[in-house]
């Protein structure tokens, strides 16, 4: 049998009374949306999250029959069909991105239980970018940082990538084929049919997309390495800087690195020259010296930045910056792992990319609330597992002091899947927190020859751009074979076989070793009553884990309990849509989390947060305490310090000396009334906690995440909705149907953490699961005022809370133009002596063409037929972007538009609403031998 064939208030949990300190968010790094993109005075970063029409499903590509017909179709810039430049998407919704398509499916039992039910398929993404003539000369790439699963990507009717992963990024130079002073066109097929993963992958452009515009000789994407190295007393930072030049001459230029304190002044500089061959990459190494940094490590995540100037003739002509950290790192087989000369026990989750209501959409500042409640747990390692996360992600680690085990998805050395290797390491390898590369999760080759090769092949790989960290792999067998993979790594990851941790470690003492994954215990939150098959519930004392897995608990005791081990990763850190093991349908989410899936606390936390929390006194107390009478209910409390104490109505039940391992249970005989627990260290009383009984739910009360938010359309907010009783305590297993409503803002994503709800994650609508739901609310551009969420549920008192909302800048965006249906050919009228005559059958005029010559003085019309995509039936508005003479434009013999001006312009006129087709007439008034036309294109737009 293989391991998938196994398969198949009474409270009030509260914090009330506790001390201070206990359980409470850290004071964290300030973090904001809008503070990404890279500052740069000469290189333009525009966001191209705005602006996607957006069809769901797959759309066939006409199919040639005729031989002229199929001569075009295989030429540059043809592509037909939704790839082509000219295709109606006027109607299709206008979406942002980050979008996960799959998020706003229903859930269906025939459907794929490890992505969560939730239909996937194909999608088309459409955009229109607009350059201007002064953007000419400029290189111009085009950033797409993941798209799920699959993609083609055709710009301007040419295919320029196909995107071969859903966890990595594509940077595409569109230099070549941008047309300018004028409208580009954008396509994208998205295959979500394709699973990399055996979990929810979403499907579509799910993380930002961007357009850089850079000077000819530039800086290239992710083009910056700088990691310092401790050398003697002192540290150096290597730097290598990749150029490239897209002009015809050789480029000589001058590259200026600066390292940066966090306040921004300079302390040390390096400089070099480069010669950039025309249409080539050259690479300028450097070097900063600086002996006295603040390190970085998990507790104090000092950062300080390196700034790169790229000079020509003297002038800036580009730059970048990155953020870079001190601190050293050294696996010992013996005794783990040291950060800085320190010990230091990771006490790591595991995670995937997804929340509730937003799927794998994540907005940055969601990413950031997810990592603060990580911190606030006491953790501070993470596994991207088991994909590259995104850029966001990486940043918050660096700031918040995490470190990162940076994962692989494809294990493949062939070249196309080296190439996704080589793309994780170049753009993260500056990254302070990142401290192992792992080549593959649990594949079956491990423990084999060829797997062994593979694993070679790819750690050079990794070792050609980095030689900073070890590479690693996650294996769950075969690590006793002749051949295996733990003989080619520099670190060996055990996924579960815990019970093998002292025989390896026994026949191979040199091995440093870690559990890359551990645990896989499962738990609803909430639920203190098993019922797997009935409302498929888990219990919450941490009894239940998969057979390849242990308990939270026992988990973590065989990782601390040995030296040789430097660490762990528990499965996982919060639920995640899909692999709802061991529940069966319409459980649709997992139940493996520390937290439910919106990040909500189950009992696993404060077990976890007990044994990995030392700075502050960590107390807490479960079940709620809401039972009937001649219950006998089991007890338990988790904490850090050395003795509890339980009393129930002011007497006293029991007192003990606080066990870590286990924590501590009682089964005591339920009576209402005020459960309590008191937590000594030293003998002294230094917390307290309880649960009450409850009332029914009386009120429902609205808790935003912070008191403030930026008004830039980037910031989201989780809200946190729970139903109260008279007295305002939580009651535990309320269940009311809420709707919300906000203003000044838009709800994203709602959801419960109901591992079973097939209700919408989209909406304003769900229901309180164990007493709570939350509501992840977005702030609009322009944002001023405050945010106003408010929650109503029948029968109870509505609840309401307001946010602040601060002016703050939203990305510079780049310019798209909605859907345009080109006007592409007209014909004209012999020349007149008066304006009118539309018989023109004449010459074609192509608009976008050179002029032509008039062959007399007089009125020549031309003429063009066009149908209006449906989007523009009630209306549009004609653009005509050069015009050269005096004209008049009429749509079916109505003057709608005029230019008196014979000079060259730009000229704008009303398409009146009608079906059908169209007769557009542009009138110019000609004298003999004098050039007009259209230089540019014509449109109909909206
Ligand atoms: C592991 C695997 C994870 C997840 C987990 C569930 O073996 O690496 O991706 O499937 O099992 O227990």
């Amino acid at each position: 049998m293989n391991r998938r064939e196994l398969m198949q208030a009474a409270s009030a949990i509260g914090v009330a009374g506790m001390l201070p300190g206990v359980s409470l968010a850290q004071a964290m790094t300030e973090v904001t949306a809008s503070s990404f993109p890279e500052p740069s005075s000469v290189r333009e970063t525009l966001s191209l999250d705005k602006g996607w029409r957006f069809h769901e499903g797959d759309i066939a590509f006409p199919v040639p029959i005729g031989n002229s017909e199929t001569y075009d179709s295989t030429k540059t810039g043809a592509a037909g069909g939704a790839a082509g430049i000219a295709y109606d998407d006027s109607q299709w919704p206008v979406v942002t991105v980050p979008h996960d398509f799959v998020s706003f499916q229903p859930v269906g039992k025939d459907l794929n239980v490890a992505q969560g039910f939730r239909p996937r398929g194909f999608a088309w993404y459409r955009n229109t970018l607009r350059f201007e003539e002064g953007d000419r000369g400029k290189h111009i790439e085009l950033q797409l940082d993941g798209i799920s699963t699959l993609a083609t990507i055709w710009f301007n009717g040419t295919v320029v990538c196909h995107s071969t992963s859903g966890y990595m990024s594509n940077y595409i130079d569109l230099t070549p084929f941008v047309v300018y002073g004028d409208v580009n066109t954008l396509a994208i097929r998205v295959d979500a049919h394709a699973m990399e993963g055996w979990w929810y992958e979403g499907g579509g452009i799910y993380r930002h997309a961007w357009v850089i515009k850079r000077a000819p000789v530039h800086i290239k994407t992710d083009g910056v390495y700088a990691f310092p190295v401790k050398q003697g007393e002192g540290w150096v930072i290597p730097v290598e800087v990749t150029l490239n030049n897209m002009t015809g001459d050789t480029a000589a230029v001058e590259v200026v690195s600066e390292l940066r304190d966090a306040a921004g002044a300079v302390l040390t500089t390096a400089q070099a020259t480069a010669q950039v061959p025309s249409l080539d990459d050259a690479v300028a190494r450097l070097s900063l010296s600086y002996d006295t940094p603040k390190l970085w490590s998990t507790d104090a995540p000092n950062l300080y930045t390196v700034h790169t100037k790229l000079m020509q003739n003297g002038q800036l002509i580009d730059e970048s910056t990155i953020e870079t950290g001190f601190r050293t790192l050294h696996f010992d087989a013996q005794k783990g792992l040291f950060l800085n000369g320190n010990h230091i026990k990771v006490q790591g989750v595991c995670n995937h990319q997804d929340h509730a209501g937003v799927g794998v959409a994540i907005p940055d500042a969601l990413w950031a609330f997810r990592l603060k409640k990580l911190k606030e747990l006491g953790v501070n390692g993470l596994r991207c597992s088991h994909n590259a996360p995104s850029k966001v992600f990486l940043k918050l680690a660096d700031r918040l002091g995490f470190l990162v085990m940076d994962e692989n998805r494809n294990f493949n050395p062939s070249p196309e899947y080296l190439d996704q290797l080589k793309w994780m390491v170049r753009r993260d390898r500056n990254h302070p927190s990142i401290y192992l590369w792992s080549v593959f999760n649990e594949e079956p080759m491990q423990g084999s020859e060829q797997g062994a090769e593979m694993v070679r092949h790819m750690a050079a790989a990794v070792k050609s751009l980095d030689r900073n960290r070890p590479v690693t792999a996650a294996m769950n067998g075969g690590m006793f074979e002749p051949h295996n993979v733990s003989q080619v790594v520099d670190v060996v990851g055990f996924n579960y076989q815990q019970d093998k941790y002292d025989a390896f470690h026994a026949a191979h003492p040199d091995i440093p070793l870690y559990s890359s994954e551990d645990t896989s215990a499962f738990m609803t939150r909430g639920e203190y009553i098993s019922d797997r098959d009935g409302r498929h519930v888990i219990a919450s004392y941490d009894d239940d884990a998969a057979p390849w897995g242990e308990t939270h608990l026992a988990a973590w005791k065989a990782i601390a309990q040995r030296d040789f081990v430097a660490g762990g990763f528990v499965w996982t850190g919060f639920d995640y849509h899909g692999e709802p093991t061991p529940l069966t349908w319409p459980a649709n989410s997992s139940v493996f989390g520390i937290m439910d899936l919106c990040g909500f606390e189950k009992a696993a936390f404060y077990m976890h947060q007990a044994q990995w929390v030392k700075d502050r006194p960590v107390l807490w107390l479960i079940p709620h305490w809401n039972w009937k009478a001649g219950d006998t209910v089991r007890v338990m409390a988790m904490t850090n310090l050395d003795a509890v104490e339980l009393s129930l109505n002011g007497n006293l039940i029991d007192r003990k000396k606080a066990d870590p391992w286990a924590m501590n249970t009682w089964h005591v005989p339920f009576a209402p009334g005020r459960l309590q627990v008191v937590g000594f260290k030293d003998g002294k009383a230094v917390a307290k906690t309880f649960v009450e009984t409850t009332g029914e739910p009386a009120a429902l009360k609205v808790t935003p995440e912070r008191a403030s938010a930026a008004g830039d359309g980037l910031d989201v907010l989780t809200v946190r909705v729970e139903a109260v009783d008279a007295q305002g305590r939580t009651v535990p297993q309320a269940s009311n149907a809420c709707t919300f409503e906000v203003t000044g803002g838009d709800i994203i994503g709602v959801g419960n953490g109901d591992q079973d709800s097939a209700e919408s994650e989209k909406g304003n609508q769900r229901k309180l699961f164990n007493g709570l739901a939350q509501v992840i609310v977005q702030t609009r551009e322009g944002g001023a005022g405050k945010l106003v969420i408010t929650a109503r549920a029948d029968g109870v008192k509505s609840g309401t809370a307001s946010v602040g909302l601060t002016a703050a800048k939203a990305w510079p965006y780049q310019a798209v133009t909605g859907t345009v249906q080109a006007l592409p050919e007209f014909h004209l009228s012999p020349v007149s002596s008066a304006p009118g005559a539309v018989d023109a059958h004449g010459e074609r005029l192509r608009a976008g063409s050179v002029p032509v010559a008039a062959k007399g003085d007089g009125y020549v019309t031309a003429v063009a037929s066009v149908t209006p995509y449906a989007g523009f039936a009630a209306g549009g508005k004609l653009v005509f972007n050069r015009v050269l003479g005096e004209v008049s434009v009429s749509v079916d013999g109505k003057v709608v538009g005029q230019k008196t001006d014979a000079a060259e312009g730009r000229l704008e006129a009303p398409l009146p609403a009608g079906q059908g087709a169209r007769q557009v007439a542009v009138v110019f008034k000609v004298r003999t031998g004098e050039p007009f036309g259209l230089p540019g294109k014509a449109y109909v737009m909206a």
